[in-house]
């Protein structure tokens, strides 16, 4: 079909990325990890100090409970790609600037655009505003948006954009865990009323 790049090129490039400052004072580079296949992909925001420190994203307390909810699911982390916006840790976990989001995320395309998932989970606030944005979808708060799907056509197919809350604001606020649990039911629910296979084979 169309030329399209392999995740193994991008992560080349990211390894050698000098495109904003961050790269001066991370451990690791954290590209992403998963199934270049995956149907199903999660995105957060930005390496913490344990994906900073093992090059791997989710690692930590937020990526353990994330990677519950996942094999409560049915799934394991290897079927599904977990990737962020930005490749390096901001220092002390401060919020993206502008700058680094412009000068990071089109790593982050062109992976979505070497996968081509059918659905595209947002964690938390920072990654739903930046890809809602990205697919020209008004992003009204997370609060607002979580739970509910949008569509858009992508790679010549519907694909599916969720908003989830962050699995670190879950753990900081735990009465939002059970917000979601329920989302991750309704995911699985997709995924099972589109009969996919967990892998999208494209000819
Ligand atoms: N939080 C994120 O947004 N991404 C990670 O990889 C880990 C924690
Ligand atoms: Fe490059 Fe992204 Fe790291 Fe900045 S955060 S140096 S753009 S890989």
């Amino acid at each position: 079909m169309e030329n399209t790049e392999s995740l193994e090129d991008i992560e080349a490039e990211i390894r050698k990325c000098k495109k904003c400052e961050l790269w001066k004072t991370k451990t690791n580079y954290v590209p992403g990890e998963g199934n270049p296949r995956a149907t199903l992909v999660f995105i957060g925001e930005a390496p913490g100090k344990e994906e900073d420190r093992q090059g791997r994203p989710f690692v930590g307390n937020a990526g353990k409970l994330l990677t519950e909810m996942i094999e409560k699911i049915g799934l394991r982390r290897e079927d599904v790609f977990i990737g962020n916006v930005l490749k390096c840790r901001p220092p002390n976990n401060r919020d993206p600037l502008p700058e680094e989001v412009e000068a990071c995320s089109m790593y982050l395309i062109r992976q979505l655009d070497a996968i081509k998932p059918s659905i595209i989970a947002c964690l938390g606030r920072y990654s739903a505003s930046f890809l809602f944005n990205y697919f020209n979808i008004e992003f009204r708060g997370i609060g607002r948006e979580r739970g509910r799907v949008k569509e858009v056509e992508r790679w010549g197919k519907k694909v599916k954009l969720v908003a989830l809350y962050h699995p670190a604001a879950v753990l900081y606020r735990p009465q939002l865990r059970e917000n979601l649990e329920k989302d991750f039911r309704m995911i699985s629910g997709l995924l099972a009323q589109k009969n996919h296979t967990l892998f999208d084979f494209m000819e």
